[in-house]
């Protein structure tokens, strides 16, 4: 089989970055076509910046990474450097990118990509807030009949949220374009936190990256050792969860997940409840499933791919 051909949307982010490292590791199953930045974590600026220097530790200064939508839809950006560091990759010592930015603009390049492929050989790979994907969608309403399908992290049911009682940050810092996703018809594979507070680094798994002894070994060590710093005290966990990585996994290992395929409608009214995914889980009402949402992973499964694939770098 040919490698699926991705872009990845993303706001880096520690574990967007393991995520980046982890479609890159795998080049006989993902090809990707293209990164695309988004404002989400940290502001525009910072996560181009952050993605070209993940592609540089990759050792892929030829990947394109386009510089997409600098806030959302309707509302004020709103970032997390108290969970990511004031640069978004705290933690590693990496250097500034030498590989410029490419043109066109990210929505552009989502548009564009879309229709120069057949329909159905694309796989957008979202990690971060919607805003870039639900724009190409208005803009391009055409592109969205030749998307293969979206494969993302956010949202959460069980878990509820992590940055209100209410939401997941992905989905609450742009809900308005999560509800232009999730309404626009594409086949949707959704990684909520139900799933990636289960994907916990703890201290055995943290020791495995560095004991790789390798520049993107100890890289991914010490970013998930400054993440943890966070979750840890917030969730009393033995180890942070790494959300991101799971929407990679997934696309080499699917049968490491599983989940239901249910209705998904993201709250976009309610100053509460903004940003809430009102998943129906237990088919509670009669609204058409509209995605695959994720509840349980082999989280051994997917630290061992991991583990294996970083080692490749
Ligand atoms: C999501 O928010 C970000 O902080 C992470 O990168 C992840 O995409 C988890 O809620
Ligand atoms: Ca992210």
């Amino acid at each position: 089989m040919p490698p699926r051909k991705i872009i990845i949307d993303t706001d880096p982010g520690q574990d967007d970055a393991v995520a980046i490292l982890l479609a890159l590791a795998s080049p006989a199953e993902i090809e990707v076509l293209g990164l695309t930045a988004v404002a989400g974590n940290v502001p525009l600026e910072l996560t181009a910046r952050n993605a070209r220097m993940v592609c540089e530790l990759a050792g892929r200064p030829d990947l394109a990474v386009h510089a997409g939508c600098d806030r959302p839809l309707l509302q004020p950006l709103r970032t997390a450097e108290h969970v990511h560091g004031r640069t978004g990759l705290d933690g590693p010592d990496l250097p500034d990118p030498t590989m410029p930015l490419a043109a066109p603009h990210a929505v552009d390049f989502i548009v564009e990509t879309l229709r120069s492929h057949p329909p159905g050989s694309v796989t957008l790979c979202p990690l971060g807030p919607l805003t870039n994907i639900a724009t190409a969608f208005r803009r391009a309403p055409d592109i969205v009949a030749r998307v293969a399908g979206i494969v993302m992290m956010g949202g959460a049911y069980f878990e509820v949220g992590n940055v209100t009682p209410a939401a997941e940050f992905n989905i609450h810092v742009d809900p308005h374009a999560a509800a232009i996703v999730f309404g626009a018809g594409v086949p949707l594979t959704v990684m909520p936190l139900d799933v990636t507070h289960k994907a916990l680094v703890t201290r055995p798994r943290n020791d495995a990256f560095r004991a790789l002894g390798t520049p993107v070994g100890s890289a991914v060590a010490r970013m998930t050792d400054f993440f943890e710093r966070f979750d840890k005290e917030k969730y009393g966990s033995p180890g942070a969860p790494l959300h991101d990585p799971c929407v990679i996994a997934y696309l080499l290992r699917p049968e490491l997940f599983s989940g239901r395929h249910v209705n998904v409608a993201v709250e976009t009214a309610s100053p509460l409840t903004l940003g809430m995914t009102v998943a129906d889980w237990w088919g509670v009402t009669d609204r058409a499933p509209n995605a695959l949402f994720m509840g349980d992973l082999d989280a051994d499964g997917v630290f061992a791919l991991l583990t294996e694939r970083l080692a490749r770098l």
